[in-house]
């Protein structure tokens, strides 16, 4: 299968072996859509640091900074309990600071911090596309958890290992799926999710049109329409799915083709239709808002959203499963996710391993999963009932979807540049440029950064 292929090519997250694993993980529980069980996230408490006593010992009262999740869904609460757990146990301090909730910002945040040689932060999060652009700022974590390594899916491994060396550790994973509300699929008298994006707008029209009798803020679709690194995430699934290619393919710039533009065409003509007009600035959480608040049938967003969701209006009215396609693609998801990463400049390079160790452990995973539905960078993880329970994405059906990759791999340092291109390109579009008179600039962008 081509993207497959890619996948290998790209070398940028195996997605493909992460859903294999995630595959095996629930094997025997396949089904289109998932109705997970929620456990209740206050019963789930951080797990005890393994080796606390020895770390105490060595490296108490130190003090480290860790970059940490902003405040999407229960991200930054989760790491509250975590940071909170690991200084009990260890006496060791961590400062915990969030990064801005765009991974863009995030990107030029650490790139200052990097570029001026900083002592701080000791620990930070890095976004699956960019361990190639700092690796020469990170700490090859290979003699002290290379070992441990060996259980994480291996292709994200590669993926954070540059020059041979292993710069970072996968913490969590992602990918795009689509949300959408089971109580107005069967009130409109619908059996299943769509499964092409021509029949999601169809549904999302009649839905809507339903419930905004009794209810004006009511549509259809939500997602990342923001100008920012969701958007570039979400345009690939678009694109990709629609049988338009991932931007960049084999090394030469795809982007600007006739189904490319076509499902972007269609992506714009829906803004201030099926898709609120204030899509144009949405993040993760916008969209999110939205869809909790029960302002919206369809939702594209991340696994973390299921988890959060748990707590809003929309608890036990929806479900999720993978992204519609176009008539000539098949569904795809965007690989997301995180890795945890030391700065070279770091002056307790020791501790803030052992507090990495801790946080990408199995039992750190598990919790990570259960309390804030984290996809697992460590099969077994994946394979524990409470996990599979508590994450529905995990099933089969959705977790084999297609992986489609940001173009990392090929513009390499230039990637934020690039997808900087791709995004600011695609909000000129959806916010009312034809794609005819976009797509040829974003490609010649592409072009220069990849000679
Ligand atoms: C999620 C993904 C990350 C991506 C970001 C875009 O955090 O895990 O890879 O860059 O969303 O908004």
């Amino acid at each position: 299968m081509k993207h497959r292929a890619l996948l290998v090519v790209a070398g940028l997250v195996g997605a493909a072996t992460l859903a294999v694993s995630l595959t095996v993980a629930a094997a025997g529980t396949s089904r289109p859509s998932g109705h997970a069980t929620p456990v209740k996230s206050a019963a789930i408490a951080p797990p005890k640091v393994p080796n606390a006593a020895a770390i105490k010992a060595k490296y108490h009262g130190q003090s480290i900074q860790f970059i940490g999740d902003a405040a999407v869904g229960a991200s930054h609460k989760r790491d509250l309990k975590l940071v909170a757990r690991f200084q009990k146990d260890t006496g060791i301090k961590v400062n915990l600071v969030p990064h801005p909730s765009g991974s863009d910002a995030a990107y030029s945040q650490l790139a200052r911090a990097f570029g001026s040689k900083s002592s701080k932060p000791d620990v930070a999060m890095i976004d699956v596309v960019w361990p190639g652009a700092f690796a020469p700022y990170l700490v090859n974590l290979k003699p002290a958890l290379g070992k441990a390594s060996k259980q994480f899916v291996q292709s994200i491994i590669q993926n954070d290992t540059i020059g041979g060396k292993l710069v970072a550790i996968p913490w969590f994973g992602d990918f795009g799926i689509l949300y959408y509300r089971t109580d107005l699929l069967k009130k409109y008298g619908y059996s299943k999710p769509p499964t092409t994006w021509n029949t999601l707008f169809a549904m999302a029209k009649k839905i809507q049109d339903g419930e905004q009798k009794s209810n004006k803020n009511f549509y259809g679709l939500v997602y990342q329409g923001n100008s920012y690194e969701g958007l570039t995430c979400d345009a690939l699934e678009w694109v990709a799915s629609a049988g338009g290619g991932n931007f960049i393919d084999n090394g030469k710039v795809t982007i600007n083709n006739t189904k490319a533009a076509t499902i972007l065409d269609a992506m714009r003509n829906q803004v201030g239709k099926l898709t609120p007009r204030g899509v144009t600035s949405y993040d993760e959480e916008g969209a999110r808002n939205v869809f909790a608040a029960g302002n919206a049938m369809f939702m594209r967003n991340w696994p973390y959203a299921y988890s959060a969701n748990q707590t809003t209006p929309v608890k036990g009215k929806f479900s999720v499963t993978v992204l519609p396609h176009g008539a000539a693609g098949h569904s795809v998801g965007t690989v997301g996710g995180w890795q945890l990463a030391v700065s070279k400049f770091s002056k307790h390079k020791p501790a803030a391993i052992e507090f990495v160790r801790y946080m990408t452990s199995p039992a750190v995973q598990k919790f990570n999963a259960i309390f804030n539905s984290n996809v697992p960078t460590i099969p077994a993880v994946a394979k524990i009932k409470a996990v599979v329970k508590t994450n529905p994405y995990l099933t089969p059906a959705i977790a084999n979807v297609a992986r489609v990759t940001r173009p990392g791999k090929y513009l390499k340092t230039h990637y934020n540049e690039g997808s900087k291109a791709i995004y600011q390109g695609v909000s000129q579009i959806l916010n009312g440029t034809p794609a005819k008179n976009v797509l040829p600039s974003i490609a010649s962008k592409l072009n220069s950064l990849i000679k």
